[in-house]
């Protein structure tokens, strides 16, 4: 039966996948965005050149490639627009290489209020949001309150704006003391709502279901991280949309049994932004060698990233909770001069051991650690898995006992051809 293949974050987020996503988009026609919104920061680098996607799926500079921002995609028509143009002075002609679910939600710059207000009421208990406004629109999305992208065609959206505009405005007068001025953002929303006409909007389910039955490669692209999923992750410090790839049915429109291969991407070790239960995080020297190296600070934010080891415990319950099928391993380049290598294969919490991921993420469990003798060369330059460090492929080794899954895909660099492939 032909399928639809799924990339997606096994992590926090940030592992890559803009890269991933433009290095397979080759072998793809078409990528699809299933979920989440300008939160994302996918990261592509060629030419010399690097480039950050929030919302346009990660295929955009492939030549032939056709790219839908799909239903469960949450939009700010402002960070959309601008990333439009900033993908056009590079010359690429986006109109006929995008389109853009009818069914997908707007985010209105209330939405963006209200996150700010809400997180700086939680004051040190706060959940460390992007402030894209995420949260609130997917909750005017369940709450049935929410605008879809078909809404700007039709004659009463402005009505429905204003409507759902003054609710916010309401709720936003239950933080006593936040002030906003919406002026501002609110010209340059309209502006972009008028500017994206331009483009097609889509029953985007129909679209995809017809390139899986004439059998067109398509890719469904996620964004953040498995452990950051609403469900799974470690709430309530996650995102507010399902990452996982059960988020490709639902944010695409496509059956369960149409999801081929299931990519999830790692990094070899991990990095978190924002607040949550992060088990194997190093407040040490390491930790601090791994965000200089990796250049650890967020694509979106610009936020230092927390970073740690490797967490097989939170990496098998990603790999179990996604049907991976490949695993693709990034950075291990930044761990080229490490003499030792950890990775938590266990935590420990009151005397006791946990074997499996727990229901609040790991809140203060102590990470139970193998050590992995490190490869202490530069593999930046290798393309051939044969030619790599003894070490390094019995980490791949490792890594694929522990999970039950081959890596097939290796990066050792920020560049396009930076690949091993297996
Ligand atoms: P990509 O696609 C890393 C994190 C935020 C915060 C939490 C909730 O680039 O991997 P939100 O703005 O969704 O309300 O924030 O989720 N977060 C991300 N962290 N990469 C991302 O996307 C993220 N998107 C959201 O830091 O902790
Ligand atoms: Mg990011």
């Amino acid at each position: 039966m032909k399928k639809i293949d799924v990339v997606l974050g096994l992590q926090w987020g940030d592992e890559g996948k803009g890269k991933v996503v433009d290095v397979l988009t080759p072998a793809y026609k078409v990528v699809a965005r299933f979920q989440g919104g300008p939160n994302a920061g996918h990261s592509l680098q060629f030419d010399g050149e690097s480039f950050v996607l929030h919302t346009v799926p990660s295929g955009i500079f492939r030549e032939g490639s056709m790219n839908i921002i799909g239903n469960g995609v949450v939009v700010d028509p402002v960070i959309l627009m601008d990333e439009i143009r900033q993908i056009e002075a590079t010359g690429v002609d986006t109109t006929h290489k995008l389109k853009i679910s009818r069914r997908a939600q707007l985010i209105l710059p209330t939405h963006r209020m209200l996150d700010a207000a809400s997180e700086a009421a939680k004051g040190k208990s706060k959940i460390g949001s992007t402030l894209k406004g995420i949260g609130p629109a997917y909750m005017d999305k369940t709450g049935r309150n929410g605008l879809r992208f078909g809404d700007v065609l039709c004659d009463d959206f402005l009505d429905r704006y204003n409507a759902l505009k003054n609710k916010h405005l309401g709720m936003l007068s239950l933080y006593p003391g936040f002030e906003f001025d919406l002026s501002e953002y609110e010209a340059k929303w309209m502006q972009a709502v008028e500017d994206l006409k331009r483009f097609p909007f889509i029953d985007s389910e129909f679209e995809v279901n017809k390139y899986i039955d004439e059998g067109t490669p398509i890719l469904a692209e996620g964004a953040q991280g498995s452990l950051l999923d609403i469900d799974f992750g470690s709430y309530p410090f996650v995102t507010s949309s399902n990452t996982l790839a059960s988020g490709a049915c639902t944010g695409l429109g496509v059956a369960p049994g149409k999801i081929g291969k299931v990519f999830g991407i790692f990094k070899a070790y991990c990095t978190r932004v924002g607040s949550g239960p992060f088990p194997t995080e190093l407040f040490d020297e390491t930790g601090e060698f791994l965000r200089r190296e990796g250049h650890e600070f967020g694509a979106t934010t610009g936020r230092p990233r927390r970073c740690g080891w490797l967490d097989l415990v939170a990496l098998k319950y990603a790999v179990m909770m996604n049907g991976v099928t490949e695993l693709i391993m990034m950075k291990s380049d930044i761990l080229n001069s490490l003499d030792t290598i950890k990775v938590a294969v266990a935590y420990k919490r009151d005397g006791q051991t946990l074997d499996s991921y727990p229901y609040d993420g790991g809140v203060d469990v102590e990470p139970v650690y193998e050590d992995i003798k490190g490869w202490k060369s530069d593999i930046c330059g290798i393309r051939d898995y044969e030619k790599l460090p003894k070490e390094f492929k019995d980490y791949v080794a490792y890594i694929e006992r522990q999970t039950g899954c081959p890596v097939t895909i290796i990066s050792v660099g920020p560049d396009r051809d930076a690949i091993i492939r297996r």
